[in-house]
């Protein structure tokens, strides 16, 4: 089978069954495993490859039995991000329209932040629910925003590790089988993928990222789950705040009518296409009127609360999150100078702002580092903004003086500015949506 793969040749449903088994029970050794992933990271699958690849990874463990939840049920992934909070007012957002959302979302590593890492700052806040009582909420509440757990698609975890050490993590059905396979086994209905490319996300160039959407969507529908992607830019981080407390500040104000407007973009685009998936509202225009009044009636943010309670968190972190989030001992401004060579802001680089933000210990160059959640950057100005000399950039919050010092600077290095005004590129680039 290595031979075959490695002569270009296709691999047959069984073939590719057998090689994840034998990655889930140990029958095929690592250096086996190894040829094959690169094998197949150098010669590429096909669409029929690709999604016998993901249905062999999704049963390597337990598929959640979903079936006593009556309402749709629709989820979203996102490749990442800097500032990528979506998913935490997203989901009671759509869930607020009778739309059932079971979402399982992983930890920051490296300069993307972690869906699981800022809701752990929510004081009491538990992700680690077992699969029966992620159903239990499942049935009463219709969300769920926890951690991947280990008995949901085992093969992703003994190949995800060899590949991030044989240098396979970049081929796209090796990605599509590793996202896919966890996803559908959450027990989901359909799927909306956001795919992000750009200076802060994983994949840079936007034909890669498209090359992704468009096999993840593929995959999806062959394995019969409807599915569309966007792809989004990432470029400069997605809102004004990056870090854990200070990103559920900003998701709180989404759910109360008042979030950045690009946040809410995606935000928007991303949902609009959960309920249109999920059968819940015929055309974007109505999708967006539920979504829209699931804010302006407080039922998306009413969502949130049972969410936070079901899962042990200190829900009085919706009224009053300055006095119930934690925070960092020192905050200062990052001013913009007289030098900048203009007062319009041409740039904010993601990922400098996320080595900055990681420095000051709001992620995890490692895997076993300890997050910071008090840390972080807010205020951040956005492209096409405009800030005069003396005026504020971004404010970092940090725990050490020393930290805060070195985060201001690596902040100001992060803009650029430009003489006269600049428009930002749009967001969404575009929808795939395959044919449903
Ligand atoms: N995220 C995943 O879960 N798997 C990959 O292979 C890449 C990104």
């Amino acid at each position: 089978m290595i031979a075959a793969k490695r002569d270009s040749k296709k691999l047959s449903r069984e073939e590719i069954a057998s090689f994840v088994v034998g990655a889930t029970d140990g029958s095929w050794a690592d250096y086996q495993l190894s040829a094959m992933l690169m094998a197949i990271c150098i010669r590429g699958m096909d669409t029929e490859e690709t999604a016998a690849l993901t249905e062999a990874m999704m049963r390597s463990g337990t598929i959640a039995d979903l079936s006593g939840v009556a309402l749709p049920k629709t989820d979203k992934h996102s490749t990442g991000g800097v500032g990528d909070k979506v998913s935490i007012h997203l989901a009671p957002m759509v869930a607020a329209c009778g739309v059932a959302v079971p979402m399982m979302s992983g930890r920051g590593l490296g300069h993307t932040g972690g869906t699981l890492d800022k809701l752990e700052a929510i004081p009491g806040f538990r992700v680690g629910l077992t699969l029966s009582e992620y159903r239990a909420q499942m049935e009463k509440l219709g969300i769920a925003l926890i951690g991947q757990t280990a008995e949901l698609a085992p093969a992703d975890k003994k190949l995800y590790s060899l590949r991030d050490v044989t240098g396979t993590v970049e081929s796209i059905p090796l990605i599509t089988g590793s996202i896919l396979s966890k996803k559908l086994a959450e027990g989901i209905d359909s799927l909306v993928l956001d795919v992000k490319f750009g200076a802060g996300a994983f994949m840079k160039e936007k034909a890669r990222a498209r090359e992704l959407a468009t096999t993840m969507v593929a995959a999806c529908r062959r394995l019969g789950k409807p599915a569309r992607a966007l792809l989004t830019a990432m470029e400069q981080p997605l809102g004004r705040a990056v870090g854990n407390a200070v990103e559920i500040v900003e998701c709180i104000e989404c759910l109360r009518g008042r979030g950045p407007a690009d946040v809410m973009e995606v935000t928007y685009a991303l949902a609009e296409n959960m309920l249109l998936l999920a059968g819940a509202a015929g055309s974007a225009a109505e999708a967006r009127a539920k979504l829209e009044n699931a804010i302006a009636s407080g039922a998306a943010l009413e969502k949130l609360r049972a969410l936070i309670i079901a899962q042990d968190g200190d829900p009085r972190v919706i009224d009053d999150p300055a006095a119930h989030l934690p925070r960092a001992r020192f905050q200062a401004p990052v001013i913009a100078d007289s030098k900048a060579g203009g007062t319009w802001i041409a740039g904010v680089n993601a990922m400098d702002i996320a080595l900055a933000a990681l420095r000051l210990g709001a992620g995890r160059a490692r895997a076993e580092d300890r997050i910071d959640h008090a840390v972080g950057i807010t205020q951040l100005v956005k492209v096409g903004g405009r800030v005069e000399p003396g005026g504020t950039l971004a404010v970092v919050h940090a725990n050490t003086e020393a930290a805060l010092a070195g985060a201001c600077e690596s902040v100001a290095k992060a803009i650029t500015f430009s003489p006269g005004p600049v428009t930002a590129a749009p967001l969404v680039d575009e929808v795939i949506t395959g044919c449903d």
